[in-house]
């Protein structure tokens, strides 16, 4: 077997954003495209020698890019590389291999909740040794090395067989196909007491799991209905597809709304829930109770002494700043740390590296802790599952319980997508102008308490994120945050996130979206979003 060096040139715009490298996929099956990128990931982080780990969510143009990536990994020098069987790894597994098997970390091919197939999208990511997303500086480095590169290696080989599980060689290198479930369950059997939550089902418990067509798939049917005891057929659109069945595969009540007819029904279980693409999100819904995920953050932070894998109780919880403050709350009365850190999960990492935080989450439908470094869909799901095995009680009244004690956050998210990318610049360049002149203002009878431009401060390397999302907060605890998104494909998409306070005992039971009213239009009054964009309504609410 021979190794080529293909003269290359430049590709422009190949800029890692909040998840890798997404673009839409014809750009990435074009000539040299996803070469390129490879190449510039091991040459920023070397792959003579090293292991890695990769698997995708099964998306269109999934196992060509693994076995691209393997002959370039052999050309590189790599000593091994772990692939899930037919190039398969959810995300948090993928984290979870890279991590077990103390590799120099892995390449995840996927572009998470975005819909896949020949006209969407796909995605190449680099995760660290320690699991989690590669840091900022090092998706730059890459970045700038695409804007250098001239050639790149690539092995001429016959394509691995991948649909086996076993060892095969690659040139020098070795390429061991593995079951890309089973380390996976073995982790979540050592963090959840299996037989409480499998007394369970056998008492009759039942649920509803949506794998959209997408990765979980396997994972959910092996760890819910074979090793928990879950009715046959609890787990739906359990096929990985390469177009994900055609579904968006966005674990929220817009592109979930099955799940969501379902629960809110006659007929339904006792607990729903949903995950996204690569298997990181979750969407968890009781009988007739959705629940945000902001509160399912604080919910699984109340109670997640209730696992064996928490028992300790938690170091911290952290949060990404949209996100509600409901957390917050809770570890207050923990008396345990709190972190509010940019969007994004990479910003988690040092905190759980470090021993900080136990759980992090985020508004976006991700919730994790420190058993890997990424969110993981299932493992929310499972924390979900054996807290209700132990407190025997259902999801709405465990959610009215916790705001009983807590108050509600009331909280939701507007997204405006596909917008004109130099209008919303605009707008955001306008609202950060005003803020100096925002504090003491009144708005929808609201006081302006104050108005920042988020930034942070890592307080374990001590590294600096500007411009993370603009911020009003008012005197009475409500706020609202714009920013625009990192990982939409088309245009702009503006991000607005509305948060109210109410602390009860009256008030806990309105409807989010009249709750929020004021803010809304406080928030649309003073970012002048039509004027701007011509948008009037979101074309998303969560
Ligand atoms: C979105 C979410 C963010 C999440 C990211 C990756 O990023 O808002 O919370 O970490 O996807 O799943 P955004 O498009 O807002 O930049
Ligand atoms: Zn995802």
């Amino acid at each position: 077997m021979t190794i080529h060096t293909v003269a290359t040139a430049p590709i422009a715009g190949q800029k890692p954003g909040t998840s890798g490298l997404r673009k839409k996929t014809p750009v990435f099956m074009g000539r040299h495209y996803l070469e390129n990128f490879v190449q510039s990931i091991f040459d920023v982080v070397g792959a003579d020698g090293k292991t890695f780990v990769l698997g995708g969510d099964g998306r269109y143009f999934n196992d060509r890019a693994a076995q691209v990536i393997l002959r370039m990994a052999a050309a590189n020098g790599a000593a091994r590389v772990i692939v899930g069987q037919g190039a398969i790894l959810s995300t948090p597994a993928a984290s979870h291999l890279i991590r077990l098997n103390k590799t120099d970390g892995g390449i995840i091919m996927s572009a998470s909740h975005n819909p896949g197939g020949p006209e969407e999208d796909f995605g190449v990511k680099f995760n660290m040794p320690n699991g989690g997303p590669a840091p900022e500086a090092v998706t730059e480095a890459m970045f700038q090395r695409t804007t250098t590169l001239t050639e790149y290696r690539i092995l001429d080989a016959q394509d691995v067989d991948l649909s086996v599980v076993g060892r095969v060689h690659l040139g020098g290198m070795v390429v061991d196909v593995v079951d890309p479930v089973a380390d996976y369950a073995a982790l979540m059997e050592t963090l959840f007491d299996f037989p409480a939550i499998r007394a369970m089902f056998a008492g009759g418990f039942r649920m509803r799991m949506d794998s959209m067509c997408a990765v979980t798939g396997p994972y959910a049917v092996e760890i819910l209905e074979n090793r928990l005891g879950a009715a046959k057929g609890t787990v739906t659109h359990a096929t990985p597809l390469p177009d994900f069945g055609g579904m968006h595969p966005d674990p929220n009540p817009t592109w979930a709304h099955e799940l969501m007819a379902e629960m809110m029904g006659p007929d339904a279980p006792d607990f729903g829930a949903a995950s996204d693409g690569d298997g990181d999100r979750n969407m968890v819904v009781g009988r007739g109770a959705y629940v945000s995920p902001s509160d399912s953050l604080a919910v699984l932070a109340a109670n997640a002494h209730l696992a064996p894998g928490y028992a300790r109780g938690l170091a911290g919880v952290a949060r990404s700043m949209p996100t509600s403050a409901a957390a917050d709350r809770v570890a207050d009365a923990l008396g345990i740390g709190k972190y509010e850190t940019p969007t994004g999960w990479k910003f988690f990492g040092n905190l759980l590296d470090a021993g900080r935080a136990t759980l992090c989450g985020e508004e976006s439908f991700g919730t994790g802790s420190d058993h890997v470094r990424e969110k993981d869909g299932l493992w929310a799901i499972l924390l979900w599952l054996n807290i209700l095995a132990v407190r025997k009680e259902s999801v709405a009244a465990i959610l009215r319980q916790h705001w009983a004690r807590f108050g509600r956050n009331y909280y939701s998210r507007h997204d405006f997508e596909a917008i004109e990318t130099a209008k919303a610049d605009a707008m955001m360049t306008a609202l950060r102008e005003a803020l100096p002149s925002l504090p003491g203002q009144v708005v929808e009878g609201m006081t302006i308490a104050a108005a920042d431009d988020f930034a942070y401060t890592d307080p374990v390397d001590g590294s600096v994120s500007l411009k993370q999302g603009v911020r009003v907060m008012f005197t009475d605890s409500s706020r609202f945050v714009l920013r625009l998104s990192g990982t939409g494909t088309e245009g702009a998409t503006l991000r607005v996130y509305l948060e109210r306070y109410a602390a009860g005992p009256e008030g806990l039971d309105l409807d989010p979206q009249e709750a929020l009213a004021p803010v809304i239009r406080a928030a649309h009054g003073l970012a002048r979003i039509t004027a701007f964009t011509g948008r009037v309504t979101p074309d998303v609410v969560t």
